[in-house]
């Protein structure tokens, strides 16, 4: 048992025991803080932000007996917590480590007594008609790895179109973190079937994407979900190249070569507000070598890109938590005092925007970095309070939408899809190499002007209960883009998104390009409702369109 002494926030005591029984190692996680000289590590339960313990600390409380008990539990408290897409670093969401790493990179050994799990560098290795999660009668899908090389093994998992697949878009569709599995997206959002609550079962998904399109799930970076290998990848541009390459393995694929040159979209999320522009521009980049003759490769068709709760550009962006902690279509979300600091640790000389700023004045890897680290840690976690930071209807951590891990470890599952490692919702060293270089506070907003300049029909979309990457950061970003399209996107008025008659949102369009605010919409959006409407038909109804290369529409 750790040396922990039990410390009450000065601005808070407890009338009884906060506890009748100690409170789920869930809620208890690790942070570490430091201000001046002066620095503390230990553990809060984020119920109770203000009950800490301490490692080496000061004053002790006998209320605390149970709290205490709960981290009896947890000797070896991982300095990560599981905080759906986007970890939980030392009690900081976003944060950067700043505790040594418990190994370095890390290996996925895959069990080699099965012959598929031998990678081949260059190609596919397949499982078709697995039987998991599609199951409408007659619609293909393949799951599996593309092997970059011995060592580098990109899990997807593809499902063709419900309707017209051989005339159908290709979509990919990308999930955040950084680190964190594009399972995500298949199972909680907008693929063929949806987790239950549960935990353990799927039941199908109406408003899938591939009711539309075909629909390629990617793990990615190396190391993160079902995929393994070297965890190498830090930044956005190594991230691209790699799912650049596994794409060229997959095209070439007997399987999937009747995809090359089909009308392709990237879909993305969360983290991906770097991913999607950065991808799309390296496709772009590659495109053009290949028609120079500079780089041998199967162009990729790229014409629609799809964001959605994106971060793109953190100093248009990170105002955004000030304005919406304090306002926004549903609640406060925290005290004045505990807003009134943030403020002054965004604007003050120094403090996060002068940060963020050092970082895109050429700034290197240790200026972003640090840029992350204080701006997560002032601004970004304090201010959701007490609310779920992905839903700011519920209370922290909001059960809804169910985990993943449970069905994903299954026996039931893997041992039909064709799996060679041990799912994890996010991977912490591949996380750790992004807040290693800063790539989280650098500027994806060039490469998204360049790709929506280049005629790339694009939409960036947010879900209005989001706060961890809200509308008001996100339409700060879009407002300060400079497009073809821009001065025609700032003289339009919002529309209602109407879906099937209801208003589920308003959105602009601008030539090629669109918003749309989903409202009672969480970070991820398609996992949710509005009015009488399905879940996920208002997202439903977006992609369509988009992927028509039609103009947002009321319906
Ligand atoms: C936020 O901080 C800035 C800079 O310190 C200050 O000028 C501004 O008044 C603050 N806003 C509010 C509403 O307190
Ligand atoms: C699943 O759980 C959520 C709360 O997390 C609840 O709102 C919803 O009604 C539940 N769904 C079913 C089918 O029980
Ligand atoms: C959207 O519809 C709502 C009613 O559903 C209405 O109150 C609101 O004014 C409309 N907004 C716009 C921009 O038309
Ligand atoms: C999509 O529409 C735009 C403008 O409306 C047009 O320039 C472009 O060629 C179309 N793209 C496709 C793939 O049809």
């Amino acid at each position: 048992m750790f040396a922990i002494a039990i410390m009450l926030g000065n601005n808070y005591s407890f009338e009884l025991e906060p506890y009748t029984a100690a409170p789920p190692r869930s809620r208890v996680k690790r942070f570490r803080r430091s201000s001046g000289p002066h620095s503390e590590t230990g553990f809060v339960d984020y119920k109770y932000p203000n009950l800490r313990a301490l490692l080496q600390g000061s004053r002790c409380s006998r209320t605390t007996m149970l709290f205490s008990a709960a981290l009896a539990a947890l000797a070896v408290l991982p300095a990560f917590v599981a905080g759906r897409q986007i970890p939980v670093v030392e009690g900081v969401l976003g944060g950067v480590a700043t505790l040594p790493r418990k190994s370095g990179p890390q290996t996925l050994v895959a069990d080699a007594s099965d012959a598929s799990s031998k990678p081949t560098p260059g190609k596919l290795r397949v499982t078709e008609n697995s039987g998991v999660c599609e199951t409408t009668p007659g619609v293909y899908q393949a799951s599996g790895y593309g092997d970059l090389t011995s060592d580098e093994s990109v899990w997807f998992w593809f499902f063709e179109a419900r309707n017209n697949p051989d005339t159908a878009p290709l979509v990919t569709w990308f999930n955040g973190g950084p680190g964190s599995s594009s399972m995500i997206g298949l199972f909680q959002e907008n693929g063929p079937c949806r987790i239950n609550n549960d935990s353990s079962s799927v039941s199908l998904n109406p408003n899938s994407w591939n009711e539309f399109a075909n629909v390629l799930y990617i793990d990615q970076p190396i190391g993160v979900g079902f995929s393994y290998g070297s965890t190498t990848t830090g930044t956005s541009e190594e991230a691209a190249s790699d799912v650049w390459k596994f794409l060229q393995i997959w095209f070439q694929d007997s399987r999937f070569s009747k995809f090359q040159g089909r009308d392709f979209g990237i879909w993305t999320e969360s983290y991906g507000g770097h991913y999607g522009p950065t991808f799309a521009a390296y496709f772009l980049q590659q495109n053009a070598a290949i028609t120079k003759g500079s780089v041998t490769g199967i162009p990729i068709n790229l014409k629609y890109l799809g964001v959605g709760d994106g971060l793109t550009d953190p100093l248009s962006q990170y105002p955004g938590y000030i304005t919406y902690s304090q306002s926004n279509p549903y609640h406060p979300l925290v005290s004045s005092s505990v807003w009134s600091r943030a403020n002054s640790s965004y604007y003050r000389s120094g403090g996060c925007e002068s940060q963020i700023q050092a970082c895109y004045n050429g700034g290197s890897n240790s200026v972003c970095s640090q840029a992350q680290n204080f701006c997560n840690n002032n601004i970004l976690s304090p201010l959701a309070g007490n609310w779920d930071v992905y839903y700011v209807l519920a209370q922290n951590p909001d059960p809804y939408p169910p985990d993943l891990t449970n069905y994903l470890t299954s026996r039931a599952v893997t041992s039909k899809i064709g799996s060679q490692s041990t799912w994890q919702e996010t991977n912490d060293d591949v996380y750790d190499n992004f807040a290693d270089t800063g790539d989280w506070m650098r500027n994806s907003a060039p490469n998204l002007e360049t790709v929506i300049n280049s005629g790339v029909r694009t939409v960036v979309y947010d879900g209005d209960a989001d706060f961890i990457l809200n509308f008001n950061g996100v339409e700060n970003m879009v407002n300060n883009l400079q497009t073809d399209f821009s001065s025609q996107f700032k003289q339009q008025q919002f529309a209602n998104f109407t879906v099937n008659g209801q208003s589920a949102g308003v959105f602009k369009n601008a030539g090629t390009f669109s918003y749309v605010r989903f409202f009672g919409a969480g970070h991820e959006v398609p996992a949710y409702q509005w009015g009488t409407l399905s879940r996920g038909e208002a997202a439903l109804q977006m992609f369509t369109q988009i992927m028509s290369n039609q103009s947002l529409t009321p319906t």
